[in-house]
């Protein structure tokens, strides 16, 4: 039988801050009911500089769950991949700062740029890796404090996004379980919707030990809503088609959490119902490519996720970029 990548551990860390609608109420012209009946979203975490809550980090603590829940020691793995797009530096990259924390020293570690799709473009990195026979054992991690490049005058945004970081650790079984596809698409033309500018925000009063970075994020949140619908059902589309499986067939949906009504339209163009969708985006916001990783660790703490379940995960982000990953889940 040939080497199947399966999931084996996986592990989450958020700040400890909690930033709600109405500590926003104070910062911009805006309101718990708008926030909540626009996004879903209630609250979100928001680093600290006074707190070890780096990308590194929260990454780090991330990784090291996965690990032991999979019970694996850092020195078994080959590659580590991180998705990201707020490293805390330029270089090293975020996945090399993680492997030095962790002391992963038969790894070779790499970033991975694809706004919030990119834990899912991490996971298919690893995959590909381990279906070529060139690794066993991979981190895949998706980390952000996207409160660095957060243009906090902007109510637009500054409303939606916020930190965390998730991992996986995927291993190289003899197994009929595991990743069974991953797609990736991008284009580049639509990059105008969602991009960083090189410029520093002024920062609000009640978060004067945020670290901020010198770009701020750029967002045309209606023209990316209609399109991250319509791409995230095609590329599902495209995922269940590949594996003769039928919306039916999906277990859990565990969606990048980017705004309540994306996701509800997305499930019913897809034809799932809510109850088989995961959703954690009222607690957590929009944590870019951290969404996926903390929503499916929260997914299998709650005891959702069977070996053999067929899990859905999709995602769109900027770039733009949009992928999925069909899997039955190994665990
Ligand atoms: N509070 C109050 N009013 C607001 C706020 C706010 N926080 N933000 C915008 N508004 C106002 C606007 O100014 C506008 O007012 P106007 O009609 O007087 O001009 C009105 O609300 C409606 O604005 P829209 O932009 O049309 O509102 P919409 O319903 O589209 O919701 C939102 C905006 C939430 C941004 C939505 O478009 C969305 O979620 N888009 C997707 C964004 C996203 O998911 N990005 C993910 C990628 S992030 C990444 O890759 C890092």
């Amino acid at each position: 039988m040939p080497y199947k990548s399966c999931i084996i551990g996986t592990g989450s860390s958020v700040p400890e801050r909690v930033l709600s609608n109405q500590d926003l109420e104070e910062i911009v012209d805006t309101s718990d009911e708008w926030i909540t009946r626009r996004t879903g979203i209630r609250d979100r975490r928001i680093s600290s500089i006074h707190r070890n809550e780096t990308s590194t980090d929260l990454g780090t603590r991330a990784a090291v769950k996965a690990m032991e829940m999979a019970g694996v020691t850092a020195d078994s793995l080959d590659m580590i991949v991180v998705g990201t797009v707020t490293p805390d530096n330029q270089f090293p990259s975020a996945a090399c700062m993680v492997q030095k924390e962790i002391n992963a020293v038969n790894a070779g570690a790499f970033d991975i740029s694809a706004g919030c799709t990119g834990f899912l473009y991490a996971l298919a990195m690893a995959d590909n890796a381990i279906r070529a026979g060139h690794c066993r054992r991979v981190l895949v991690a998706g980390i952000e404090r996207l409160s660095s490049i957060v243009d906090w005058q902007d109510r637009s945004t500054c409303v939606l996004l916020a930190d965390g970081a998730g991992a996986v650790v995927v291993d190289a079984r003899e197994d009929s379980n595991g990743i069974l596809s991953t797609h990736l698409k991008s284009d580049g033309n639509l990059g105008e919707l969602l991009y960083s500018t090189y410029s520093t925000s002024t920062i609000p009063e009640i978060l004067k030990d945020i670290d901020t970075k010198p770009f701020t994020l750029r967002m045309e949140g209606n023209r990316l809503f209609k399109r991250a619908v319509s791409y995230m059902a095609a590329i599902s589309r495209d995922a269940l088609e590949k594996n003769n499986l039928t919306a039916e067939d999906i277990r859990l949906v565990v969606p990048h959490q980017a705004n309540i009504r994306i996701i509800d339209a997305l499930a019913h163009t897809l034809g799932i119902p809510l109850e088989k969708v995961f959703t954690n985006v009222h607690k957590y916001g929009n944590t870019s490519s951290a969404s996926i990783p903390i929503a499916l660790d929260e997914a299998n703490h709650a005891g959702l996720l069977k070996t053999g379940d067929n899990v859905l995960l999709v995602s769109f982000g900027a770039g733009l970029t949009w992928g999925a990953a069909l899997l039955k889940w190994s665990m």
